[in-house]
């Protein structure tokens, strides 16, 4: 199993002591199930690898809900934000602004604004037009913007297409070979203070090799700025650690990849600062469903269940892994399709997989689901948003209600000409 917070007790799947079949009963499914325990345990691990000389800026891109932004800044984390969306749910969770940093590929002068004018820790620059357009904006507030550029180092995160970003054929970042002429330009700008280097090169990342390539162009780079009198204070080397989805996978340990980034970059003397998403959600979250009914043909079985690409779309924009488990334990196994209610022959959640014999009306739960699943949902097919539940200790707590059809439609307007 790729973890060990959602495990069988008595033939029951529990997180916590907690049964899943019992959060169910209350609210029903498809339900996104969170163990908040768990999410913290990661984070003082993840603090812990690098004897608490970092901080985290948790990816809430992953999973936004705010009980879950508002446990990890209660524990001293903080943001990176990608949107004004995010600012204000940060924000609103209670976020420390100081901690927030803003990554964001194609930010508006607005998003920029409101950033300076709650006094961000940092802006990552993705382009040199951003910088101008920056300064101008800091210039009209009567602000000096404090800002990393954004690295693209042209390394290969070898990750899946979709999610790797420091290539130069990924929109993502600068190229590398401009850095030391921009930040030169910047150190002329009166509104804006170069304060860091940013690089993030992809998600899921199941080998250090790629962060090292990375990270070793990082240290160069700095070493350069800080001959050039660059007064840098920060580096900002992103996110991307991969967490096992499958047994079989193996994943970059924590405590080594600290210890890489302490050989590539530790003698630089500079603060450092990280924005794991995946790494501290993804394994605390599974999604529940139910089994609606079950057809087969002479070629296939296919289980038919409440669960949509809606609701999890990781399996069909990704061809993702997600291990399935009913939630009372099934000893016996054939070979199917879990599939969704959507009208999409890409609506699966796996296929061709062996798979617990399911009967009409189990449930079962979908893990490793904490991370880019409730917030990559949607209302295709006009189908409501799930409900999610975060357990804290031995207790669960509704942390976002099931949305409803008439907050939907409501928002359609018809001209009164039809
Ligand atoms: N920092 C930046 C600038 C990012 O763009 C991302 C993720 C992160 C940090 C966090 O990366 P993580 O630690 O979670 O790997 N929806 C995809 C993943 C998209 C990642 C986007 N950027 C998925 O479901 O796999």
């Amino acid at each position: 199993m790729p973890t060990t917070v959602f495990n069988y007790k008595d033939g029951k799947l529990t997180t916590n002591d907690i049964q899943l079949e019992e959060l169910v009963k209350q609210y029903s499914t498809p339900l996104y199930v969170y163990n908040n325990d768990h999410i913290i345990d990661n984070y003082n691990q993840f603090m812990k690898a690098f004897d608490n000389k970092c901080t985290v800026h948790y990816a809430m891109k992953a999973n936004s809900n705010q009980a879950i932004l508002k446990s990890l800044a209660v524990v001293g984390c903080g943001m990176d934000i990608v949107s004004g969306g995010e600012l204000n749910r940060a924000l609103s969770a209670g976020v420390d602004a100081k901690k927030i940093i803003f990554s964001g590929v194609a930010k508006t002068d607005d998003e920029l604004s409101d950033a300076l004018n709650v006094g961000i820790l940092q802006i990552n620059i993705e382009s040199e037009a951003e910088i101008y357009q920056l300064n101008n904006v800091a210039k009209k507030l009567g602000k000096v913007a404090p800002v990393a550029l954004r690295i693209n180092p042209n390394v290969d995160a070898g990750t899946h297409d979709k999610i790797s970003t420091g290539k130069k054929t990924d929109k993502f970042g600068i190229d590398i070979d401009l850095a030391i002429s921009l930040y030169d330009k910047m150190i002329t700008m009166k509104n804006i203070d170069p304060q860091g280097i940013s690089i993030h090169i992809g998600s899921q990342l199941m080998s250090a090799e790629p962060f090292v390539a990375s990270y070793k162009k990082v240290a160069e780079l700095a070493e350069k700025l800080i001959k050039n009198n660059i007064n840098l204070k920060r580096l900002d080397l992103g996110g991307g650690l991969g967490i096992c989805y499958k047994t079989s996978d193996s994943a970059p340990d924590v405590n080594e990849y600290a210890k890489m980034v302490f050989d590539t970059v530790g003698h630089l003397n500079l603060d450092l600062h990280f924005e794991p998403g995946r790494w501290l959600v993804g394994n605390a979250g599974a999604l529940i469903g139910k089994v609606e009914n079950i057809k087969s043909n002479d070629l296939k079985t296919f289980i038919l269940c409440d669960v949509g690409m809606n609701d999890l779309v990781r399996p069909t924009l990704y061809n993702s892994y997600h291990h399935i488990l009913p939630l009372n334990e099934i000893n016996e196994y054939i070979n199917a399709d879990l599939v969704g209610p959507v009208c999409e022959s890409g609506d699966y959640l796996c296929k061709n997989r062996k798979i617990a014999k399911m009967s009409k009306g189990d449930y079962f739960a979908v893990l490793s689901a904490g991370a880019y699943g409730m917030t990559m949902a949607n209302n295709y097919n006009s189908r409501v948003n799930p409900a999610e539940v975060l357990v804290v200790g031995n207790k669960s707590y509704l942390i976002r209600k099931r949305q409803n059809i008439d907050e939907i439609i409501s928002r359609d307007i018809i001209p009164p000409v039809i």
